[in-house]
């Protein structure tokens, strides 16, 4: 079946299973998982069914699937039985494409390029309770009809094509960091050609029939991502959206009905939650005949066309600048308040510069405003963020200095030569995903320091209370506060000499 027909086949659902102790190949004993009534069991704990699919072939569920090479537990409803032993699959009868479930683990995944640490970890909860939810869809999904959105580090997208056997998947990751993370574990799995990378763009989710979604925080965000499918995908697409507990709201649910028929929340396991979300509103898919046009007919072209309210767009007459926001741009359409308070002393940053950054741009207040502010200078500006990027081209070109200002995808300052920046401007992040993390900041401080001149100066907005100060004059150079209030530190860091040594 072609992507985008709407109809096919899907195999039958086993209602509330139980499958005591069942653990996922590779998972680490203390992290076994119990299934309980919310998901189905994985796939591995089921009896056999036949099932029609029009993807892969004809084949049994059982026969097809990838097993746990040990499974313990017996079964303690419905007379299901899970085997205590079950024989690794060999070559034959497994679906092809589906790895042996000794090439893959989930424990191998890698969080690099970002940062690593004992606390933080590449493949979570709401990862597995999300591949187990989705089993049933993601097996009988033909290629081409799966869409993931919001892996982290590749936990869903390589879960889906190692243990469901899933090819042709699109992915949008917002991070760039999220995307080499994706690429780098897809290479250390053999499973590079399982996927390909997508930009948040009609393109994405064309004709899609099955959705994984890791929730964003943001509600604008995942309002964007949700309009987007209503759209876009298939009109029966079913969206599994999951995440851990403590970072799910109910106004999600709002968001989510505001494109889509139907919310429905599944149990909770190991403090992860699925929403399992179906029939695209029709007041929810953007470009119908029928849908009214932005009010603002000079609304720059969105990426989903002239329907999209994305990105959104707000002018602040105090600073004379117009600010553009894609949903999960920092601060949306408003001006971080530490930003503000950095735009106050701006004027002081290295007058002279014929050059500079604005790390971690955002939706590129900061680039904006120095490019307004000093006619002769050139700025590049940069963020890890696909939304950050999409949104700061908008911005810059909402205030006429798109000429004067590149806006690059990029972690830290990867692609920029060393010793090559005069003035570099930062409001640095104090999150790495959901985790708060001075790594984020130390990251951005570390390329920073590679990549000034000597004597180049990085100015710096921080909350008082993260005493970035030491950081800066360690990894920097010599730093002298600039402007301090009740919240937030601005920091000039000038860059030493090698040979003063770091
Ligand atoms: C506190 S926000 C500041 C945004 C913007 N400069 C402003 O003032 O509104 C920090 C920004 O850093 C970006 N960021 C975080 N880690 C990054 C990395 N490793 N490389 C590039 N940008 C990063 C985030 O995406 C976010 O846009």
């Amino acid at each position: 079946m072609t992507a985008g027909s709407g109809a096919r086949t899907r195999s039958t659902r086993v209602p509330d299973r139980i499958c005591a102790n069942a653990s996922w190949p590779g998972a680490p004993s203390r992290e076994r998982i119990v299934c309980t009534s919310g998901p189905p069991p994985p796939r591995w704990c089921r009896p056999s069914t036949s099932r029609s699919d029009a993807g892969g072939g004809s084949l049994t569920a059982t026969s097809g699937r990838p097993r746990p090479l040990e499974v313990a537990g017996t079964s303690r409803t419905g007379g299901h039985r899970c085997p205590r032993q079950v024989p690794r699959p060999t070559g034959r009868g497994r679906k092809e494409g589906v790895a042996d479930p000794g090439d893959f683990s989930f424990e191998r995944l890698r969080r690099r390029p970002d940062v690593e640490a004992p606390n933080l970890f590449a493949v979570d909860a709401a990862d597995r309770l999300l591949l187990d939810t989705a089993a049933d869809a993601l097996t009988s999904a033909a290629p081409g009809e799966v869409v993931v959105i919001g892996d982290n580090y590749g936990g869903l997208t390589l879960g889906a094509a190692a243990l469901y056997g899933v090819r042709g998947m699109r992915v949008h990751q917002d991070p760039v960091t999220a995307e080499r993370a994706l690429a780098a574990n897809a290479a250390g799995s053999g499973l590079a050609d399982a996927f390909e990378s997508f930009d948040l763009v009609p393109g994405l989710v064309d004709g899609a029939n099955v959705v994984l979604l890791r929730l964003p925080r943001s509600l604008d965000a995942l309002a964007e991502v949700a309009q987007l499918v209503a759209a876009h995908a298939s009109a029966d697409v079913t969206v599994y959206a999951g995440g851990m507990v403590k970072h799910l709201t109910r106004a999600m649910n709002d968001v989510l009905l505001a494109s889509f028929a139907s919310v429905r929340a599944g149990l909770a396991r190991q403090k992860a939650r699925v929403l399992t979300v179906e029939g695209a509103a029709p007041e929810g898919r953007l470009g119908l005949p029928g849908d009214e046009a932005p009010a603002d007919p000079a609304a720059p072209e969105g990426r989903f066309g002239r329907q999209s309210e994305w990105p959104r767009r707000e002018y602040h007459a105090d600073l004379g600048l117009w600010v553009c926001a894609h949903g999960a741009a920092f601060a949306g359409t408003s001006i971080d308040i530490g930003t503000r308070f950095l735009l106050t002393v701006l004027a002081a940053a290295r007058p002279d510069a014929r050059t500079a950054i604005d790390l971690g741009c955002g939706t590129g207040v900061i680039a904006a405003s120095l490019a307004r502010a000093r006619p002769g200078i050139h700025v590049i500006a940069t963020d890890q963020s696909a939304a950050a990027v999409a949104s700061a081209r908008e911005t810059m070109l909402a205030n006429g200095v798109a000429d004067r200002v590149d806006v690059v995808r990029d972690d830290a300052l990867s692609a920029q030569p060393a010793s090559s920046a005069e003035l570099i401007v930062v409001n640095p992040p104090f999150h790495i995903g959901a985790a708060v993390h001075a790594g984020a900041a130390l990251k951005l401080f570390d390329d920073a320091a590679r990549v000034l001149e000597p004597g180049g100066e990085l100015w710096a907005v921080w909350n008082s209370h993260l005493g970035y100060r030491t950081p800066l004059e360690r990894i920097v150079g010599p730093t002298t506060q600039v402007a301090r209030n009740a919240k937030f530190t601005v920091t000039r860091s000038v860059r030493r000499n090698e040979s003063s040594g770091r």
